[in-house]
């Protein structure tokens, strides 16, 4: 699919990822909960599996719990702190540039009582570690900002709100879903206590991911899915084998390499009279441009058969235009100009 642009929304998945899952899908299909045999081979490839992920960032097996993906592991994170308050509630900041997911919690949060402060970001993307600062009240519990920017491609500086949140004793949470494994993760260096993660942005498979949280057996977080003790009884259900091994996998043959297709992009790209709208730092598969005018839009699109994005795919659901986009201070108009343009993802950093 070399006319695909999209991959910030969703990746292919990989030949070695189908052929990981294969066995766990027919041949020991059994429940990774059961006794016998059968059930413990697929317990031991579940943990085998925790140790890959943990290892990427620097974290303990036992603090990773596998999800459906980063917007569950971003609902555990926030809703299960939250929900530790539910009495006297709490104060959370986040940015006003986060992942629907994210925002749309916040919202359920603030309407059974919780306040949230949304940092909004300067005109690239960025958030500003001293507007966190700044936003912190004396029931503050919660600090969480994105790591990459899914719609500009910005990369966040989280290790110095993570250094912020540690001084002041607030938990960090970091939506990693466009940066893990495309970026160098190291949870203790980055003061970060929870952070979510998704198989489908990095050619593993849709339906599987995971939060991770410091020191989860001492932590009170508060469990979404109550089940049959599953996942350190925070999410219950029977634990998805092929989807898990899958993520692994992913993990584990994560390309370093630049793409063709990258290399092809920015040779055509220079052909279009276009603005980016984000600063150095971003990763470099996400670009995001506003095409001058309307004539270089259609120029663009009879040109080049892209399969791109108008802000996320999320967006696109809604047919409004980008709340990141706006946040930026792009008008309507230069919106509807407005392009991301997402190529295969590699080890950037
Ligand atoms: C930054 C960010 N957070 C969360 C999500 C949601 O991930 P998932 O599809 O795994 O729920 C996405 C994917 O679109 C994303 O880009």
């Amino acid at each position: 699919m070399n006319n695909y642009y999209d991959y910030a929304a969703s990746t292919p998945v990989s030949k070695y990822v189908l052929d990981s899952m294969n066995p766990w899908e027919s041949e020991v299909f059994a429940n990774p909960s059961a006794a016998h045999t059968d059930g413990k081979k697929a317990f031991n490839v579940i943990e085998e599996t925790r140790t890959i992920i943990a290892d990427k960032i620097g974290a303990m097996p036992s603090e990773i719990i596998f999800t459906s993906g980063a917007s569950e592991a971003n609902n555990m994170a926030l809703k299960g702190v939250a929900f530790q308050f539910l009495d006297d509630k709490c104060h959370i900041i986040t940015s006003s540039i986060e992942h629907k997911c994210i925002l749309n919690t916040c919202s359920f949060l603030e309407r059974v009582g919780f306040e949230i402060t949304y940092i909004s970001p300067n005109e690239h993307g960025e958030i500003s570690p001293d507007e966190v600062k700044k936003a912190i009240r004396e029931n503050t519990k919660l600090i969480s900002i994105h790591h990459v920017n899914n719609e500009l491609g910005t990369i966040q500086p989280i290790a110095d709100i993570g250094a912020i949140a540690f001084d002041y004793d607030i938990l960090f949470h970091t939506d990693a879903a466009q940066s893990f494994c495309k970026l160098d993760i190291d949870v203790d260096d980055m003061d970060i206590d929870m952070l979510s993660l998704s198989g489908h942005k990095i050619y593993g498979p849709k339906g599987i991911g995971a939060l991770y949280i410091r020191d989860v057996r001492n932590s009170d977080i508060v469990p979404l899915i109550h089940g049959g003790g599953q996942e350190l009884g925070l999410r219950g259900g029977t634990s998805p084998t092929p989807l898990i091994v899958g993520l692994g996998s992913a993990v584990e043959h994560f390309p370093e390499d630049v793409s063709e297709q990258q290399t092809l992009f920015t040779q055509v790209i220079k052909n279009y009279d276009f603005v980016k709208n984000s600063s150095l730092s971003t990763v470099p598969t996400i670009w995001n441009i506003t095409f001058t005018s309307d004539d270089e839009v259609k120029r663009f699109n009879i040109e080049q058969n892209w399969l791109t994005s108008q802000g996320s795919a999320c967006n696109a659901i809604s047919n409004m235009p980008s709340h990141v986009l706006n946040a930026i201070g792009l008008s309507d108009e230069e919106a509807r100009r407005t392009y991301r343009i997402s190529l295969p993802p590699f080890k950037c950093s």
